[in-house]
């Protein structure tokens, strides 16, 4: 199998282990950079149930490679999953992105924007018309590619411990099924 074949799915209560170990990975080894270990400690304590939620609750789809998940990314209204830095009443039909990571060993290779991508279109079609998320700081050159803005830094408090992250939102196109 090459390294550029892989399919979007969404996802099923049975990826929760693949994703936790996803998620426990790409921060520790791709976030490193931008924050301390006990910060992404912190976040990773909550992270498995926040997975969880979001599998139940949220749009979450998967990137596979044949069996091995190599990534995931969800969108849900303002305030449906803990720890949302979105208002709950936004000013326009809008979603937050939530859960972005891609597997180490599978960065760069359009995983991510394949799984954007599908986001957005499931977005626009449930009449969705902005998408906003809190980006870790070194995800912040990912959305800008994709065409989100930045509207600035924020202070997310994870157990006592804060965390910068950039505030990014994308205007989208009105969905022609939902108009
Ligand atoms: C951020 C992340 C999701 C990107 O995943 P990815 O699959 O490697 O991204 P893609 O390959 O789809 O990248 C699409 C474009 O985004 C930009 N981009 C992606 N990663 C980048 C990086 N580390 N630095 C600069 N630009 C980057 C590039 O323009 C890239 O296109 P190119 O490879 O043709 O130059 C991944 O690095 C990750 O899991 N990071 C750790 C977890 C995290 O911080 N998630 C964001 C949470 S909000």
């Amino acid at each position: 199998m090459r390294m550029t074949d892989f399919e979007i799915r969404r996802a099923i209560a049975a990826d929760l282990p693949a994703l936790a170990e996803i998620q426990q990975r790409s921060m520790r080894e791709l976030a490193s950079m931008s924050y301390e270990t006990a910060q992404i400690a912190a976040f990773l304590e909550h992270g498995e149930a926040i997975l969880s939620e979001i599998i139940e609750k949220a749009n979450c789809w998967v990137a596979v490679a044949g069996p091995l998940v190599i990534g995931c990314a969800a969108w849900c209204r303002p305030g449906a999953i803990s720890l949302s830095a979105l208002p709950k009443r936004p000013t326009l039909p809008e979603a937050e992105i939530r859960s972005v990571h891609v597997r180490p060993g599978w960065t760069r290779r359009g995983v991510a924007r394949r799984l954007l991508d599908r986001i957005e279109k499931d977005a626009a079609e449930a009449s969705v018309l902005r998408l906003s998320l809190l980006s870790t700081l070194n995800g912040r050159a990912f959305y800008e590619a994709l065409g989100f803005s930045a509207t600035g830094e924020k202070k997310l408090k994870v157990d006592g411990l804060f965390m910068t992250g950039v505030a990014m939102t994308k205007q989208l196109e009105k969905s022609r099924s939902a108009a």
